[in-house]
């Protein structure tokens, strides 16, 4: 890091544009950034990256679902009962805290601790408010949902999402149909989440209101694999399991064939994550894979991977690989009485042993006379489920109808099926993109301490600013033909940026500090021969090539060409 505040990376990103502390006029709010223009590039940047594989490569859709949700989907989904931090208030100061924080200096672990285990620990290690020192206060559940009206008063009570993958679960319904009743099925969803924070102090990776690229793939249950597994099978993941907790290096395949990870499929989509991340200019030394603990997991979760990035803060979690199983749509199946099955097909039909409810023609006759031949239809067209506390309830002619069991049996019979319904397994790749994005750059980041010099190494695919143009001088014709080449790059959707202000000296450090990977000069050869200078930002090395040729020049780059070879 650097030694002189102005030149560290906290420093950089807000002088130079990238993120803005929300609301510093009236003083902030802690947990809320903006994204200024260069922050908003590289965000948007990412997230093409991330739809590159999904959308491009998987072939998933896409949705924009609504941030504000009725209660309901949150009952159903588990947030209202179990979304929460723990939270005590210092009983001198007030001064709200997550208990967990507290103790973290004496347990590995602590945000499995009960509240009253958290509360022995506060007496145990002396732990007192940090504010003012005074004594803590009971440790208590604080939910993390934003809680809000939807319309006037208060008869619809609604919540800001605190994930973005329950609006994908409450469509499934409409994105089968879409899919043609196809599994498996990808969706993603990029868009904001909210979750009221205790305390946050972590900068950008604890946000109040945060961004998303969510990933929900509707899998068979009984078929956990993926036809791309084999193409990644002798790459290799750096993994802690929660069996052992030591890391470990494997491939992809021996992980999953020593039942490190639990199927082929997750195992393939903990890899993407992987390539997803180094694409993204993550150093792969700084990577790794923790599965989370057993009483770690989210409410909804069976298994769960982390992909955790060293930062200055720590190991830190950026991405999240869960498999949610079939908690999620077996939830809003009940709550909502919607079908959200998937109907499984078998090569051929199979003889299988069927329940069905049988009417008892001769107690119906007598009892509902003209009626019963109705009754007893109805009856024979009810599921077996539809029987509660032994009675069964049916409507004929518009009047309904209760039926004790007296009139109907359940009975076995052999019956050629030729499928069976189940409800999806999901496997949810779920990233942070702000967390990506604050780790990218500190990744990225070098500070040369003679120099004073700050370079971001982005990859060209982030980078805000692909290519600075610069005349050198900017008089005799040179800046015309600087701002003719600017125009050319810039109109072919590749950001570019003039600027003829300064030495070049200081052009170049104002684009190294911003991440920019390449800078044309125009110089008066240019003017005589139809040539500029190229400068590559990470080995400085500069080249000429022709001015015609700069846009093609650029995007061979930019597809990955060596600076080198040009
Ligand atoms: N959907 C997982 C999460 O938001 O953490």
């Amino acid at each position: 890091m650097a030694d002189n505040s102005s030149n560290d990376l906290a420093s950089v990103i807000k002088r130079r544009g990238f993120i803005w502390p929300s609301f510093e006029m009236y003083g902030g709010v802690a947990g809320m950034y903006d994204y200024g223009p260069l922050g908003c590039a590289l965000k948007n940047n990412i997230i093409e990256m991330w739809r590159s594989i999904y959308k491009g490569r998987e072939g998933f859709v896409e949705i924009d679902s609504e941030t504000v949700n009725p209660r309901e989907v949150f009952k159903a989904s588990g947030h209202l009962d179990n979304f929460a931090d723990l939270i005590t208030y210092c009983s001198k100061c007030q001064a709200p805290f997550r208990a967990d924080h507290l103790v973290k200096d004496f347990y590995d672990n602590p945000d499995v601790l009960t509240p009253k285990q958290l509360e022995e620990a506060f007496v145990k290690h002396n732990i007192k408010c940090p504010d003012c020192g005074g004594d803590l206060g009971p440790v208590e559940e604080f939910n993390l949902m934003f809680r809000t009206n939807i319309g006037p008063g208060n008869a619809r009570v609604g919540y800001m999402r605190p994930e973005t993958a329950q609006g994908i679960f409450v469509n499934y319904a409409n994105l089968y149909r879409y899919n043609r009743d196809k599994l498996p099925m990808g969706v993603i969803q990029t868009g904001r989440s909210y979750r009221n924070e205790i305390a946050p102090r972590q900068g950008m990776i604890r946000m109040r209101e945060f961004n998303q690229m969510e990933v929900e793939l509707f899998v068979d249950p009984e078929d956990k694999d993926w036809v791309r597994f084999p193409e990644i099978e002798n790459g290799t993941l750096d993994l802690i399991p929660n069996t052992t907790l030591e890391l470990t290096t494997m491939t992809v395949k021996e992980a999953v064939e020593k039942k490190v990870i639990a199927n082929r499929v997750l195992a393939y989509f903990v890899y993407t994550t992987k390539q997803l991340l180094l694409s993204l200019g993550i150093d792969e030394k700084r990577l790794r894979f923790r599965e989370h603990e057993m009483d770690e997991m989210a409410h909804y979760a069976a298994d769960c991977w982390d992909a955790e990035v060293l930062l200055s803060y720590g190991w830190t979690e950026i991405v999240g690989i869960a498999d949610r199983g079939n908690w999620d749509l077996s939830r809003h199946a009940q709550f909502s009485g919607q079908d959200l099955t998937h109907f499984k097909k078998y090569d051929e039909p199979r003889e299988t042993e069927v329940e069905r409810i049988n009417p008892n023609s001769k107690a119906l006759g007598p009892m509902y006379k003209g009626k019963a031949k109705a009754i007893s239809e109805a009856i024979s067209a009810l599921p077996p489920s539809a029987i509660v506390d032994g009675k069964l309830k049916v409507t004929v002619d518009g009047e309904e109808i209760e039926l004790g069991s007296e009139f109907f049996e359940v009975v076995k019979r052999k019956e050629k099926v030729s499928g069976e319904r189940v409800i999806p397994h999901v496997i949810e790749p779920s990233h942070g993109l702000d967390r990506i994005f604050y780790s990218i750059l500190e990744h990225a980041y070098s500070y040369d301490p003679e120099k004073d010099y700050v370079v971001l190494k982005l990859a060209p695919a982030v980078a805000p600013i692909k290519v600075g143009v610069f005349p050198l001088m900017e008089k005799d014709g040179l800046d015309t033909m600087a701002k003719e080449i600017y125009e050319k790059v810039h109109t072919s959707r590749v950001e570019a940026y003039y600027d003829g202000s300064g030495t070049i000296g200081k052009r170049y450090a104002r684009m190294d500090e911003v991440g920019t990977p390449w800078c044309i000069t125009v110089d008066y050869d240019s003017l005589e021969n139809g040539t500029v200078t190229i400068r590559d930002r990470d080995s400085t090395e500069q080249k000429r090539i022709p001015a015609s040729e700069v846009p093609a020049i650029v995007d061979a780059l930019l597809a990955g060409k060596p600076f080198a070879e040009l």
